[in-house]
């Protein structure tokens, strides 16, 4: 039984491993050369990755691999993508690639808005409460100035705040609902300080109005947090050709490929089973790149899949279609990011990485995460309907299984030319690396 501990926080950071290697693990020494291991050698780094979350005791690293030749709108990317998933950064290189020479990635950012809201309870006329609202409706917005001054003089801040009554669903439930242009910013902050203010201006005028209106109003405020659910900030990109032109690999006829390819599609806009999986492999790629930039994947994440319920069955995020001889395939999700704040301007590979997608806005980079998400897909219905996945990816895991019986540089360069011409499975490479090792 592990035991629990006090004050753990306020610990130093060496005490903090101590602990835990006393506590956890039976070779203390060997725990501790793993966790130091991956520290930073240069200690005001290392400092800074302490300092991001609460009792550091090490670095988890994942690679950061590039996918060079995308064209976006007529210009050149490389994008950085920070994953574990051996296939992912070769698949995107590929459909960077493939889309290069037939008019590159065109997208578009349909609209920019935020949302935050105030959840609280109600119990009275609701006619009442909605005179209240107006009257003090332009006291929210005032009061939460300081806050939004300086958004507000790079053109965002507040939109609009509406009364929701939520009542006909959760009793006496009703919602601030209130909308924000956040620019350059993911927003989180600043919403959920704006919406601190509301709610407090929300509960502190009553007494003022009760006198004005006599009235009583009996309000409860339940908590203030902005929705990651954001179906107004999207984004949409998309690739197309003449169907003859998708023509590349010769044992599958274009027209066939391009068949095969929308029925996959098809599959994924009906099938939620194949859905989860379909968009799985676009968040592959989203993903990555949202890491990458110092992005919350997390929020990206739960807001892309209610997205794709929103029609009451969850289904594709991309789509596809033949007409007049072109083929074209697209995507069109929510994505809410930023390029300032956060770790943007904290995290070294994080200020890199947007350095080499050209400093990118909000916008510009919600537009180059969109396409890395549909590259990823074309990449994988592309291996599904003709190959297979199985063969590009066991390549791809070549080395992991390599890696895991700690084979030489040797062995390595010698079975990775052995399986060029042989298919990777499992136990083929433990019996190729026996073999050699014998
Ligand atoms: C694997 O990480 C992703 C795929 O399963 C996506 C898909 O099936 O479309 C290959």
């Amino acid at each position: 039984m592990s035991k629990t501990i006090s004050g753990f926080s306020k610990l130093s950071k060496s005490k903090k491993i101590d602990w835990l290697v006393e506590t956890y693990f039976s070779n203390k020494e060997a725990a501790k050369t793993v966790l130091k291991q991956y520290w930073n050698s240069n200690d005001k780094l290392q400092q800074l990755h302490d300092e991001f979350i609460e009792n550091t005791i090490s670095n988890y690293y994942l690679p950061l691999g590039v996918a060079p030749n995308f064209i976006i709108n007529e210009k050149t990317y490389t994008i950085p993508m920070a994953i574990e998933e051996s296939s992912v950064v070769a698949a995107a290189s590929k459909a960077a690639k493939f889309w290069a020479t037939r008019g590159g990635f065109k997208t578009e950012v349909i609209s920019t808005t935020k949302i935050g809201q105030v959840h609280f309870n109600f119990s009275g006329e609701l006619d009442t409460l909605q005179k209240y609202f107006e009257w003090v409706k332009p006291k929210l917005i005032e009061t939460t100035k300081p806050i939004t001054k300086n958004m507000e003089t790079r053109g965002g801040g507040i939109l609009d705040i509406e009364l929701r009554d939520k009542s006909d669903t959760l009793e006496g439930y009703f919602q601030l609902h209130a909308t924000f242009e956040t620019l350059d910013a993911m927003g989180a902050n600043f919403i959920n300080s704006c919406l601190e203010q509301f709610a407090k201006t929300f509960v502190s005028e009553i007494a003022d109005y009760e006198v004005i209106a006599n009235t009583d109003l009996d309000i409860q405020i339940i908590m203030s947090i902005l929705s990651n659910y954001v179906p107004d900030c999207l984004v949409r990109a998309e690739v197309s050709c003449k169907v003859e032109d998708l023509q590349e690999d010769p044992s599958i006829p274009a027209d066939e490929f391009a068949k095969k390819f929308i029925q996959a599609v098809k599959i994924a806009e009906i099938e939620p089973f194949r859905a989860v999986t379909h968009n799985k492999g676009i968040m592959n790629g989203i993903d990555a790149v949202v890491l990458a930039t110092g992005n919350d994947f997390r929020a990206v994440e739960a807001c892309v899949h209610a997205y794709a319920s929103r029609n009451g069955q969850y289904g594709s995020l991309t789509h596809a279609s033949i007409e007049n001889g072109i083929f074209k395939f697209w995507i069109e999700i929510p994505l809410a990011l930023g390029t300032v704040g956060g770790l943007t301007s904290l995290h070294p590979l994080v200020k890199l990485a947007l350095e080499m997608l050209h400093k990118p806005s909000a916008k510009e980079l919600m537009q180059i995460v969109a396409v890395a998400g549909l590259a990823q897909n074309f990449a994988a219905l592309r291996s599904l309907t003709t190959t297979g996945i199985q063969e590009g990816h066991m390549k791809m895991h070549l080395m992991n299984i390599l890696n895991q019986f700690e084979a030489s540089n040797e062995e390595k360069a010698h079975l990775v030319e052995h399986f060029k011409t042989n298919v990777v499975t499992h136990s083929a490479v433990v019996e190729a690396l026996n073999n050699l090792r014998q």
